[in-house]
């Protein structure tokens, strides 16, 4: 196997968060990766196994609060430019992405990403995962890897037999298995917590909850809710979704589409499927108060938090109250326990609520206050 490591810069603190700056994609690699202003990043490695066909970038961005930590993207990048070219940035603002998550998760963790090029389905092979664990090992613990879109827990079981920092495993291989479970958790707490600083209580008893997307997290946030006393509303593209949770919840209704959702008579909307759910479109659209769900990179473009605030409308920041599942994966590397996994997603609660202060002290919207006090957490750990 061929390494490539193509800098290792020690990191610098950014500007601007990740916040509606996902994707700078004006950008060439190079510049993205050493540019303060957008990312920093301290080590990028590219990866190429002929005899599997593998080619892989991992891209740590910050090991200031500890080893690098964050999921392996199997994607196939058809992009119009080069494949490869996409696939580093991709890395790169997912890798940054993650410093900022795990910061304000309270873990002694930086940010990492990697991304496997290709179609999983049509090239994922138990000896290109084991060709992938070698490379992510010769890091010797820098970065950490799980699973993200594309890789699932099974194969995690593969990669650990070639590398001990991989988490995200099954039971059965010693791992903690799905994480949706504290996902939906703490998408709970950041819920509560909007709910206090929007209605005066950490409760969402009497309000009306709509939920786009009832796959992995959105299902179990359904429970949650109907069980603090809301009343729930969903949608889902998947007919099969809807189904199972109206089988085992026959009070919840469900709408046709996300559209007629956001429209109806909500409090609160949480987008639990894919990203880019608060655009020009739909934030006008919104009856609900509060925004808080499990997607990632919910805002579609930069000025999204501002037309939100602008509108009165509390968002609750997505890598905020989503990061349950990274808690639960950090978890696993002391050997799983579930309830103190549990315990530190609870704290979701108090993060989400210290940003919302952190907005109203400093006159920004939540999702600027999220950068700052990760940035700050990112800062302090360097010191320390
Ligand atoms: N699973 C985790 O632990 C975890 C952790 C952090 C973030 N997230 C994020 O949360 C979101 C949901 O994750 P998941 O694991 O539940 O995924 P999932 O694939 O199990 O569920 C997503 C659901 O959304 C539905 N969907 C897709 N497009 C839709 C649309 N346009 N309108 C309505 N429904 C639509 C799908 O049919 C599916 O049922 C994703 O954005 C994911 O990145 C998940």
């Amino acid at each position: 196997m061929g390494v490539t490591t193509v800098t290792d810069v020690r990191h610098t603190v950014s500007v601007d968060g990740p916040t509606g700056s996902a994707a700078p994609d004006s950008s060439s690699a190079l510049t993205t990766l050493f540019a303060s202003d957008q990312g920093g990043h301290e080590q990028v490695l590219l990866c190429q196994d002929r005899a599997s066909g593998l080619k892989a970038v991992i891209a740590i961005h910050s090991t200031a609060l500890g080893p690098a930590l964050g999921g392996t993207r199997f994607h196939a990048y058809a992009s119009e430019t080069r494949p490869e070219e996409a696939a580093v940035m991709d890395a790169l603002n997912l890798a940054r992405g993650m410093s900022y998550k795990n910061a304000l998760a309270g873990l002694d963790h930086g940010g990492g990403k990697a991304v496997i090029i290709g179609d999983p389905e049509q090239i994922k092979t138990e000896e290109l995962l084991l060709a992938y664990g070698r490379f992510v090992a010769s890091l010797g613990g820098r970065y950490v890897t799980a699973c993200d879109v594309g890789t699932y827990v099974a194969d995690m079981d593969v990669v650990a037999r070639e590398c001990p920092w991989t988490t995200g495993r099954s039971p059965e291989a010693g791992g903690a298995g799905d994480s949706s479970v504290l996902t939906a958790y703490g998408v709970f707490q950041g819920m509560r917590a909007s709910a206090q600083a929007s209605w005066g209580a950490p409760t969402l008893r009497g309000r009306r909850v709509g939920i786009a997307g009832v796959g992995k997290v959105g299902h179990h946030l359904v429970a949650h809710l109907l069980e603090d006393g809301a009343e729930v509303v969903v949608t889902d593209v998947r007919a099969e979704s809807v189904e199972r949770v109206r089988a085992r919840h026959p009070e919840v209704t469900a709408v046709a589409d996300t559209d007629a959702l956001i429209r109806s008579d909500l409090d609160v909307y949480a987008p639990c499927a894919l990203g880019g759910a608060l655009d020009d479109a739909t934030v006008p659209a919104l009856t609900a108060r509060v925004v808080c769900g499990a997607a990632n990179n919910q805002l579609a473009h930069p000025g999204v938090e501002k037309d939100l605030a602008d509108r009165g409308i509390l968002y609750a920041p997505d890598y905020v109250v989503n990061a349950g599942g990274v808690i639960q994966v950090a978890d696993e590397l002391h050997g799983f326990d579930f309830d103190r996994a549990k315990a530190k997603a609870a704290k979701i609660f108090d993060t989400t609520l210290a940003i919302f202060d952190r907005a109203q002290a400093d006159g920004i919207p939540p999702a600027a206050a999220a950068d700052r006090l990760a940035e700050q957490r990112m800062a302090e750990g360097r010191r320390a």
